[in-house]
């Protein structure tokens, strides 16, 4: 194989309670890579589209190319790549932009040269691309959308990931308003200690919510949808948190919280018909505040990452 186009999706992370240890991906949007093997030794970045020329073409910088140097540099192959990347979704949404390339170009330079590494053990590279990116290696973005499905990341070290089951009605709407909050940013206003009463409410929100999705049951995965730590710091950075949020809990979904570390608000329902009812009631109330939005209404994705011809 000379080259290689490949998808990756988007991921809604931290799903309220689950703060770097939960994530789902979406069916769209997401990002899109070809690479070209060259005659030369380098990795250089040709063209990238769809970022108004805001990420760096520097290979060392960019987070398509630090994972591809890094996974050649451990596998000592001095094989020359082209990259080309195609953002097919907003930077500093809360989308997982930056995870979604890092796992389109780990994907795609695996499978160009022959699988030589498992789809599990890709995973530390994407998330050196979310290191790149963010300043921090979380994985609730990157490992929903290189392994599909909804994700629970136990520990980061050593790491051990979990995909959970997931009920066919879940539905998840998402909408992101065309505001940017950089995902630093985000983790640096947060709080570095917390009560441990919040603690404690916190991981019966999370456990239930997990149990919600084995059981499955959808009341108590309702009641679970609720995050006491996170979610006041950095909801006031999205204009208009309480009103969408509000909008999309009238129409009847689940729950809904803020999308990874924002600006996008998502909303689980069990049917597609709320959740759609939801995109409209969530993006009127943007509308109300002059905020542009665009919805997506997906199930949860459970392929990950896919070689498009
Ligand atoms: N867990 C990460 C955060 C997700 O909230 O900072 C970023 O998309």
């Amino acid at each position: 194989m000379e080259s290689i186009k490949v998808f990756a999706p988007a991921t809604v992370a931290n799903v309220t309670c689950g703060f770097d240890i939960l994530g789902f991906a979406i069916d769209e949007p997401g990002d899109e890579i070809i690479l070209r093997k060259t005659d030369s030794k380098e990795v250089i970045i040709s063209k990238i589209t769809g970022d108004d020329g805001k990420l760096p073409h520097d290979a060392d910088k960019n987070t398509c190319g630090v994972v591809i140097r890094k996974f050649l540099k451990d596998l000592q192959i001095d094989q020359g790549i082209d990259i080309e990347l195609h953002k097919m979704m907003p930077l500093g949404s809360g989308l997982g932009s930056s995870a979604a390339s890092s796992v389109a170009a780990i994907f795609a330079i695996n499978e160009l040269l022959g699988q030589p590494k498992t789809i599990d053990e890709l995973l530390p590279y994407a998330m050196e691309g979310e290191r790149a990116a963010s300043g921090a290696a979380h994985a609730d973005n990157v490992a929903p959308s290189l392994l599909g499905g909804f994700v629970l990341i136990r520990s980061y070290d050593p790491l051990d990931t979990i995909k959970l089951p997931v009920p066919n009605n879940l539905y998840a709407t998402i909408i992101h308003p065309q505001i940017e909050v950089k995902t630093k940013d985000a983790r640096e206003i947060l709080r570095k200690e917390i009560q441990f009463r919040d603690s404690v409410k916190q991981s019966g929100n999370v456990a239930g919510l997990i149990a919600g999705l084995l059981l499955p049951d959808m009341q108590l995965l309702s009641r679970s949808l609720h995050d006491h730590i996170v979610e006041p710091i950095r909801s006031i950075l999205i204009p208009g948190y309480d009103e969408v949020k509000s909008a999309a809990l009238g129409k009847g979904a689940l729950g809904a919280g803020i999308s990874g570390s924002g600006p996008s608000i998502f909303a689980l329902s069990d049917s597609k018909t709320i959740a759609e009812n939801c995109g409209e009631e969530m993006s009127k109330a943007f509308a109300s505040l002059e905020i542009e939005s665009e919805v997506y209404v997906s199930q949860v994705n459970t392929n990950g990452p896919k070689i498009i011809n």
